[in-house]
């Protein structure tokens, strides 16, 4: 093979979809090869992520990454220069070791991913690998992710129109991820038509390409999902069940949980009440951060009397294997959101992955609600085997560069297609 060590890095300012700035990258390898990748970044963002460095003043409201960009050249360029580009982890750690904070907050947690990531990618490229190949465990199998699908948005993604940030499809009953896409896509064509039927416009989008729409309770969100995959020829429950991301931490102030959109303030009890009854009422499959990042109590109540649920932590955990340890200790819900930047490297997302899954924790790999056209995450889902992935809806092109992605592996490997299915829960 040629040289795989790091020679040069470049990097710049883009713009992530939400129009905001962010850090891209390219690196440069001593025999040619290369690797490019831009970083996403969330709006509800937990307190224990890993901490993107913004330049402040008025440049882009102060979101500009000019020193992002430059600390990703200077001292994190400086860090890797001459490391084999192949062994990401030892990549990984001279850039956690050039920063120096535990949150990567001094150089920027932004500037840091997209290093480790086009490292990844510039790995690949030498080793003549698609990036799924390339990062996949020496004898793990591809397998194409169970994909779970925003529809109607809220929360922050969407003017807080209503509470509950996501409202998804969860195609259970689909053979492939081909087949599974398609009927998340007659989902969300079905739950727009219903919308049209009652003369609401449809034509306005929330950041992750789900419909955004004013519902004057969480139910009726609920309500007008059932609604959606009954027109679009499934059957609710069986072919598509329903996933929820609460968010909850987002409303969640001086222990209460308040329900704006329903001018309700209830205790974490009383929310895990309210959740145990639209799980009796709707076919709710996953629920993600029912309680608030830091309600450790909510949570271990939550996870008795929804459990046999997915329980899925995003803020909880922020992809920190500290965090996770204590969730697997204490025996707090049973699956984990995985977003590389909320942890800033992929080498401590991996190590996210393989400890979840090792203590039979369902993994779902995420985007970010302010995503970039890049792909890199659907090979990153594949190779690591995570069994399920979330990236918004089925429309807007950061999020159909991943399901194209997705289409395309699948499509390659044909007949030796793994494909997992609504098997990847943890619990159902
Ligand atoms: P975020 O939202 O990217 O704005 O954090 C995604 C999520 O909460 O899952
Ligand atoms: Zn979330």
């Amino acid at each position: 093979m040629s040289d795989t060590t790091i020679k040069r890095i470049s990097a710049w300012e883009a713009l992530d979809s939400r129009g905001k700035p962010t850090v891209g990258c390219a690196v440069f390898l001593g025999g040619g090869a290369q690797g490019e990748a831009t970083v996403p970044s969330g709006a509800s963002t937990g307190r224990h992520e890993a901490r993107e460095l913004r330049d402040g003043g008025t440049r882009y409201s102060g979101n500009g990454v000019r020193t992002a960009v430059a600390n990703a050249t200077g001292a994190l360029a400086a860090a890797v220069h001459g490391l084999d580009a192949i062994d990401q982890s030892a990549v990984d750690r001279a850039l956690r070791d050039a920063d120096g904070s535990a949150d990567l907050g001094r150089l920027g947690a932004n500037a840091v991913l997209a290093v480790s990531v086009a490292t990844a990618l510039a790995a690949a490229d030498a080793r003549g690998l698609p990036l799924y190949q390339a990062v996949a465990a020496a004898d793990a199998a591809p397998l194409l992710p169970l994909p779970m699908v925003n529809i109607i948005s809220g929360g922050a993604h969407a003017g807080r129109a209503i509470d509950v940030q996501d409202f998804l499809a969860v195609p259970l009953g689909a053979h492939t991820f081909a087949e599974a896409i398609e009927w998340c896509s007659r989902v969300r064509a079905g739950t727009a038509e219903v919308l049209a039927d009652r003369g609401v416009p449809t034509a306005l989008v929330a950041d992750e390409g789900g419909l955004a729409t004013t519902l004057p309770t969480n139910r009726s969100a609920l309500d007008l999902l059932l609604d959606g995959i009954s027109r679009a020829g499934l059957k609710p429950g069986d072919d598509v069940g329903i996933a929820i991301d609460i968010a909850a931490t987002q409303f969640h102030t001086d222990g209460r949980y308040r329900l704006a959109a329903e001018d309700r303030e209830l205790s974490a009890t009383e929310l895990v009440d309210e959740l145990e009854q639209w799980c009796a009422d709707y076919p709710i499959v996953s629920l993600e951060d029912a309680l608030a990042e830091d309600d450790w109590a909510g949570w271990r109540h939550a996870t008795e009397r929804l459990g046999s649920r997915q329980l899925l932590g995003d803020d909880l955990f922020v992809t920190n294997a500290s965090r996770l340890d204590r969730g697997l200790a204490e025996q707090i819900a049973n699956a984990v959101l995985v977003k590389p930047n909320q942890i800033g490297t992929l080498h401590d997302a991996r190590t996210v992955v393989d400890k979840a899954q090792g203590a039979r924790y369902a993994t779902v790999l995420s985007a970010r609600s302010g995503e970039t056209e890049d792909s890199w995450l659907a090979d990153l889902a594949v190779g690591w085997r995570t069994g399920q992935i979330k990236v918004g809806s089925t429309t807007r092109s950061e999020r159909t560069a991943k399901w194209n992605r997705l289409l395309r592996i699948e499509g390659e490997l044909g007949e030796r297609a793994e494909y997992a299915g609504a098997g990847a829960f943890a619990v159902r």
